[in-house]
């Protein structure tokens, strides 16, 4: 893989990445302590799914290996990756691990000498496979009053079964869940409606997005989905995003913005 292309970053200061990293990625990265992440690829006109129940993210990036390499890094900075049940439905069969998507030729991600990240699965209905091969190595599972004396029975032992509450689930009780769990550097990778009740919410803080070179359109009645799906804000109550960086690897974009709730704008 070349290293990323930096073509535009703020001033302020970011952590410092491991030298094989650092070329990598053309400088350094860190996920703050209390913040709550997102990471997604989508298409130039904003197609984030191609249908909601297949795997899709993998369709859209082509798997292209920048864009490998930027999501294994961000899963080997967080503690926690959160997704939605939908996403595990669809994309099953898989650790949720910076390893699982090919460590980069330099020496992999253990270099930042940290452990995988917890995975944590947010449902309404609790509809989860107990067989998934991540839920073996255990997971936290943050769910509604109905769902969760279910899954208890069901999950394998080593999973935590969280009650939030009545469903759906508020974005802001989600990202509490996981910090007070000991997650203090949480990443979500989706998808858009686990992505929507959160931005709702105020509840996320930053978001990484992969820019694939492809147009993907929408047809009324396709399956397809936008980033930002459950929730369409006004004008006047947009979340706003402040650039924080631009790298281009090819004809990819990967994009870093700070995001603030409306009540926090100036
Ligand atoms: N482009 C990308 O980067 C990317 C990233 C992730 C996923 N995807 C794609 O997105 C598609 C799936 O989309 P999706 O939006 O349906 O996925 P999703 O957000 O992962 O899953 C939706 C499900 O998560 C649960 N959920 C979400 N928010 C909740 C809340 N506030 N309270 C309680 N439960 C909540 C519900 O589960 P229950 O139905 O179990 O109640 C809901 O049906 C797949 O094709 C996947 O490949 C793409």
């Amino acid at each position: 893989m070349d290293p990323l292309l930096t073509l535009f970053s703020e001033p302020t200061a970011d952590g410092e990445l491991p030298p094989d990293l650092s070329r990598l990625y053309d400088g350094g990265l860190q996920l703050a302590a209390g913040s709550l992440s997102a990471n997604f690829v989508t298409s130039i006109d904003g197609v984030a799914a191609l249908e909601r129940r297949r795997r899709s993210g993998s369709a859209l990036s082509d798997r292209n290996p920048a864009d490998r390499f930027v999501m294994g890094l961000l899963r080997a900075l967080a503690d926690a990756v959160i997704t939605g049940a939908a996403t595990v439905r669809s994309e099953g069969g898989q650790l949720w691990s910076a390893a699982q998507l090919g460590p980069p030729e330099a020496g992999g991600y253990s270099s930042l000498g940290k452990a995988d990240p917890l995975l944590v699965i947010v449902t309404a209905r609790g509809e989860i496979d107990p067989a998934e091969p991540a839920l073996q190595e255990g997971a936290l599972v943050l769910t509604s009053e109905v769902a969760a004396p279910g899954l208890r029975r069901r999950l394998p032992a080593r999973c935590d079964v969280r009650s939030l509450g009545t469903a759906p689930l508020r974005g802001k009780t989600i990202k509490q869940a996981v910090l007070d769990h000991g997650c203090r550097r949480p990443l979500t990778e989706g998808g858009p409606h686990l992505f929507g009740s959160l931005v709702a919410d105020g509840a996320v803080d930053e978001l990484f997005l992969t820019v694939a070179p492809v147009l993907a359109g929408r047809h009324a009645d396709a399956d397809r989905l936008g980033l930002l799906e459950g929730l369409a804000l006004p004008p006047s109550s947009f979340a706003q995003a402040r650039l924080r960086t631009v790298k281009a690897s090819g004809s990819y974009l990967f994009l870093r913005y700070g995001l603030h709730p409306v009540a926090q704008r100036a």
